[in-house]
């Protein structure tokens, strides 16, 4: 083999060694770089005469134009293989089912707190709104609960890091009693001057006690409910309540009954229990709300006068009632947010 031969053999046998195109320029400079092979052999030609200059450079140049194409064909080569291993990376598998978007629903709570709703609006109820960090005063003692008074421990607060004027804490509400006497003051001070209508109302809304377990929950629901007039009794109480149960479990023959309890701002006192009388619930006796007449130091811290007015109220679970009508059994799948059980009331 003469010289050009073995130095075009030994470019093609660099090129094809080259593993990437970094590698391959390296090769390359070494054979038709600056102080390439090829080019040392050019420079070399000074010295001849025109005739061998011919002859010569004609050989050199098929040289270099074979190393070249050596060149050009592994620079491709390795761009190939860089597209193919990028391209694998980024395959894209378009057999695969596009992403769907389900139709989204109501928590099963907000559907209850609807039905409350809708079933006391039709019985001519208000619905009203409340805060839900309190103030000591409208939590507790306008409600006949003194500070100190034991009764407030049934009720084990979270407290919040602010001082109300009278320099006790607010607290976040451990129930929705409190707009008993909010509600009472905005509808007092809405007819000043004129005829005041009865005190109709339902006050749905979150509450908050230190309590968690499969059926207790630190923040919970609640709806309060007040009727307050003029000649407005525990009949009345046992009517309205009977009504909705009824009405919401679409059972005529729900049983209902009021045990004696106490809550400082109800006297008489009951807790209403109701009992389904067929289906896997049949014959339990449920506890599903507190409720009572509204005790007359309510009325008055109402502004009203306990001798003309009076009423009553209630306080119900709504977390309980949705338990009760879909039959769920652990009060914390309704805060997981897992769709497999909330797709379920869709
Ligand atoms: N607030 C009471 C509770 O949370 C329930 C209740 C409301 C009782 C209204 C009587 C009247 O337990």
């Amino acid at each position: 083999m003469n010289e050009l031969d073995s130095i075009v053999d030994s470019a093609r046998q660099a090129f094809s060694g080259a593993a990437t195109p970094a590698e391959l320029e390296n090769a390359k400079a070494l054979f038709v770089g600056k102080s390439g092979r090829i080019t040392e052999l050019m420079k070399g030609m000074a010295a001849l005469s025109v005739d061998e200059k011919k002859t010569r450079g004609a050989a050199i140049n098929l040289a270099k134009q074979a190393i070249e194409a050596a060149l050009n064909a592994r620079r491709q080569a390795l761009a190939d293989e860089e597209l193919q291993v990028q391209l694998k990376a980024e395959s894209l598998d378009v057999t695969l089912p596009g992403r769907k978007r389900e139709p989204g629903g109501l928590h099963p709570v907000s559907l209850t707190m609807e039905r409350i709703e809708l079933i006391f609006a039709s019985m001519g109820f208000d619905v009203a709104d409340g805060p839900e960090i309190e103030s000591d005063w409208h939590s507790f003692t306008s409600l006949n609960n003194p500070p100190n008074h034991p009764a407030r421990s049934m009720q084990d607060t979270f407290y919040v890091d602010i001082n109300g004027d009278d320099g006790i804490p607010y607290n976040l509400r451990p129930h929705t009693s409190p707009m008993q006497v909010r509600y009472a003051h905005a509808h007092i001070k809405k007819y000043a001057g004129r005829d005041m209508p009865e005190i109709r109302v339902i006050a749905p809304g979150r509450t908050y006690r230190v309590d968690s377990d499969a059926t207790h929950s630190p923040m919970f629901h609640q709806c309060e409910g007040l009727w307050l007039g003029e000649n407005v009794s525990f009949k009345d109480l046992k009517v309205v309540f009977t009504d909705f149960c009824r009405t919401f479990f679409e059972s005529d023959d729900l049983a209902l009954r009021f045990r004696p309890s106490f809550f400082p701002f109800t006297e008489p006192s009951a807790e209403i229990d109701i009992q389904f009388q067929s289906g896997p619930l049949a014959g339990r006796w449920l506890e599903v709300a507190g409720s009572g007449q509204v005790h007359p130091a309510v009325v008055r811290n109402m502004g009203l006068d306990p001798e003309k007015y009076i009423g009553f109220a209630f306080g119900m679970g709504p977390d309980r009632l949705t338990m009760l009508r879909y039959g769920v059994n652990d009060l914390r799948l309704y805060f997981d947010g897992d769709v497999r059980f909330l797709s379920q009331f869709r």
